[in-house]
């Protein structure tokens, strides 16, 4: 086996899988999730499971890799040759999150040229968005510029520089959205929207409410991709291996949840309090800041330096992304890193350009009700994510048992929550996944509501 580099220390660790976890799908995703699936139901749900799920996989996936050495298809191979597949499946889902994941990095690379070039007003417009995404050409530019960034650094091997440069952009990046959310929040009309997103409505409760939040969490956290299983093969036997996923879930959740209270409170101000606003899917985020920052003393400012520090955010990301999918292909082709890298660009390019079409040109195409964008988030985030996450938690639970990781996490410290842990791993979690996987699949057929 090759001799692994290892993250310097525990900040080291905790910072780099932070990169990758602090992303556009807290600053994008949640808030659009919240908003539809009826605001602080959807919050409370997802803060459960991130403390119980979300704690249980992230120890499980980092105390594998640790274990092992290896990433996601190896450790699985490595522990039992039959569970191989598994890490074969989480290794599938990077290569269906990247493309579309880069579409709406270009979106957010369009909004930062926007800004800069003084658009701020424009861009806040009602019909600004839709008409820009509606266009053929012009967001498949922006995609391909984002792609092809995150494909130069990789290539170049330069993901250090990138993430030194985030390291001191991310805590920038809290403070503004905090500034922007208390600036919301003091606008007439915001109060209404803090309440919609922070008190639950339990009769907007239901089974894909807790799908898509599972969903959201597994996304937001980087689990069940095989991710955290490579950044714990990395990760050195003496760090705290508890406590570090303590400090990358609070900082993954609490993002999100300012993200929330920043995007949110704005749809109730500058919707003039009109509800459906509420469901406008991915989009969200860039119909409604522009409006905060059209309405902002120095918004056009504002909105420039918040749009280059999510790019910043969505780019450790994409990178985190690539950086996954080129190893997979090196490791199985053997083609060399520069080929493997422009050959993953292409086929990303290629994939990507669907999703990109899908809200003008293949506007038509719906499956189930979803754009094409929305289809390939569905699949790796609703379908394949919870596979994986169950069938984890069944070799942990049955096969490989609980107490292998729990010895893998007490060779740095005591494992304060293992009973927590096992219970969740061994019965709550298999038994819940099956249940929320089985209803929403009725509900597809059904009265699809996703
Ligand atoms: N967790 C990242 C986000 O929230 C997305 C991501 C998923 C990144 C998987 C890397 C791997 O944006």
């Amino acid at each position: 086996m090759e001799n692994r580099s290892s993250f310097t220390g525990k900040i080291g660790f905790v910072l780099a899988a932070a990169g990758s976890a602090v992303g556009l799908g807290n600053i994008w995703r949640f808030p659009y999730l919240a908003a539809k699936y009826g605001g602080g139901i959807f919050l409370l749900v997802y803060l459960i499971l991130a403390v119980t799920f979300g704690f249980t996989l992230m120890v499980a996936e980092i105390a594998l890799g640790r274990k092992t050495g290896l990433s996601a298809v190896g450790a699985f191979d490595k522990l039992n040759k039959k569970f191989k597949f598994v890490g074969i499946i989480a290794a599938i889902i990077p290569s269906i999150i990247l493309p579309y994941y880069s579409v709406i990095g270009g979106w957010v690379t369009k909004y930062l040229a926007v800004f800069i070039t003084g658009g701020a007003s424009t861009a806040a417009s009602d019909t600004y968005f839709t008409d820009f995404i509606a266009k053929p050409v012009e967001p498949i530019v922006w995609f391909a510029l984002f792609i092809g960034i995150t494909a130069v650094v990789v290539m170049l091997g330069v993901q250090k520089g990138v993430e030194n440069v985030s390291k001191f952009m991310m805590p920038i990046l809290v403070v503004l959205t905090l500034v922007i959310a208390v600036y919301t929040i003091c606008q007439p009309g915001a109060w209404e929207g803090v309440l919609y997103y922070i008190t639950p409505d339990f009769s907007r409760f239901s089974a894909t409410t807790v799908l898509a939040a599972m969903g959201q969490l597994f996304y937001s956290m980087s689990l069940a991709m095989g991710i955290m299983i490579t950044y714990g093969s990395y990760m050195k036997k003496e760090v705290n291996l508890e406590s570090s996923v303590h400090q990358i879930e609070i900082f993954d959740t609490g993002v999100a949840f300012l993200a929330g209270l920043m995007i949110i409170p704005s749809v109730f101000v500058f919707s003039g309090g009109d509800e459906a606003a509420l469901g406008k899917g991915p989009g969200l985020m860039f119909i409604t800041l522009p409006k905060v920052f059209d309405s902002m003393a120095g918004g056009t400012v504002i909105g420039a330096v918040f749009f280059l520090l999510v790019l910043f955010a969505a780019m450790t990301s994409s990178i985190s992304l690539m950086e996954t999918v080129v190893s997979i292909f090196e490791d199985k082709f053997k083609l060399g890193r520069t080929k493997t890298c422009l050959l993953v660009l292409a086929g990303c390019l290629l994939l990507g350009i669907p999703s990109s079409l899908g809200f003008g040109v293949l506007g038509n195409i719906n499956v189930l009700g979803l754009s094409i964008l929305d289809m390939f988030d569905f699949v790796s985030n609703s379908v394949l994510m919870p596979i994986v996450a169950f069938l984890t938690c069944i070799f942990i639970g049955y096969i490989l048992k609980p107490q292998a990781i729990i010895e893998e996490v007490e060779r740095s410290a005591r494992f304060k929550s293992k009973k927590l842990f096992t219970v969740i791993i061994k019965y709550i979690a298999p038994v819940f996944i099956v249940l929320i996987l089985v209803s929403s699949v009725l509900d597809v057929l059904g009265i699809f509501k996703i």
